[in-house]
């Protein structure tokens, strides 16, 4: 089978189209031909080496996808024919994939291929940090940075299928219009948010302030925050990682939390299956509907990587390794 595989980590543009084995099913393991794979900017991280897992090269890209079950074992849970989705690492920019049984999960019909591949990384992680780590309650204010992004239309979306207000931060006008229309109760450009978001919470502030983004922006966030505030650490897109002068922390009564989905997940793998049981119900009532921004054929997974890197992608870029 042709598969994107990476053989030098020098970025996305090195990515390689190679005619490879397909995979044998281990034990504990499913054979799912792939229909759709989502991007992430953990890939781009990847494909510089820069990111916290570094996989032995040469190594197949792609961290989630959706697909049908071709092979799975009496007992696994699946069946061949099964819609489903799954959260790889790495591998799922491929026609097949053998995936941990723990790391599949059953598709709603309702879902298409392009929305499902789209859900496992970003959904599930914010899923797990709006709940477990931020505490989010119904009529809270999210303050979500890099909000036309993956991870924050997934954060746009839960956030106020929760019962929350979200301001977003987005970098041109043009990701301004795509939030606007996806629902988001207010929009702010990331150039001078602070005075725009107290100004909009008549000086009270955020309760929760969801950040991938970091870099200079950090302090300003936690100005951002109203009294027993959090702020949520995702990533660093930016580039930089902030550090916290800790007296804002006691000053202000607020809270800086880190969210690292994958390090929980390996100590606390029930959270999976949990926190897509919170999702079904929000996808197939519409509430939660991922924004595919383009698809891929497998040939231009390297243009597709490279959109992130670029920051031209509006919600998700998703790769159809079958074409
Ligand atoms: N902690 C976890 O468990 C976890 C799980 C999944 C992902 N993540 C992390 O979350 C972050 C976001 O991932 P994603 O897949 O949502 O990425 P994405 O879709 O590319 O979105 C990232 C957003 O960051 C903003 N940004 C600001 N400066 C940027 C720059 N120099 N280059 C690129 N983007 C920049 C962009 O918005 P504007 O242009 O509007 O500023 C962009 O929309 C990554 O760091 C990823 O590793 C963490």
């Amino acid at each position: 089978m042709r598969a994107a595989r990476i053989t030098s980590t020098n970025g996305p543009r090195s990515v390689q189209i190679d005619e490879i084995a397909e995979p044998v099913a281990g034990p504990g393991e499913i054979l799912i031909d792939v229909e759709a794979a989502g991007v992430n900017f953990p890939d781009l991280l990847m494909s510089r080496n820069l990111y916290q897992y570094k996989p032995e090269l040469p190594f197949v890209m792609g961290g989630e996808l959706a697909g049908t079950v071709r092979e799975a074992q009496p007992g696994s849970g699946f069946a061949p024919g099964d819609r489903v989705v799954a959260a790889t690492t790495v591998g799922a920019f491929a026609p097949t994939v053998a995936a941990p049984a723990d790391r599949v999960l059953h598709l709603p019909a309702s879902v298409a291929f392009t929305a499902g591949a789209c859900l496992p990384l970003n959904y599930l992680t914010m899923a797990h940090g709006l709940i477990r780590r931020g505490g989010l309650s119904e009529g809270e204010t999210v303050l979500v940075h890099g909000a036309a992004g993956g991870i924050g239309t997934a954060t746009l979306q839960l956030a106020q299928a929760w019962g929350a207000r979200v301001i977003s931060v987005v970098s041109t006008p043009e990701k301004a219009d795509f939030v606007k229309a996806l629902g988001s109760d207010e929009v702010v450009l990331a150039e001078g948010f602070k005075d725009a978001v107290l100004e909009l919470t008549s000086g009270a502030g955020a309760d929760l302030v969801v950040d991938p983004v970091g870099g200079d922006r950090f302090t300003d966030s936690l100005r951002c925050l109203a009294p027993l505030g959090r702020l949520l650490v995702l990533g660093f897109t930016a580039g930089d990682i902030p550090t916290v002068k800790v007296n804002r922390l006691l000053l202000n009564n607020i809270d800086v939390r880190g969210v690292g989905w994958g390090a929980y997940l390996l100590k606390h793998p029930e959270i999976f299956q949990e926190d897509w049981d919170r999702l079904v119900p929000l996808l197939e009532a519409g509430r939660i509907d991922p924004p595919v921004h383009r698809t891929y054929a497998l040939n231009e997974v390297g243009a597709a990587v490279a959109s992130l890197e670029e920051r031209g992608v509006l919600g998700k870029a998703v790769v159809l390794p079958r074409t």
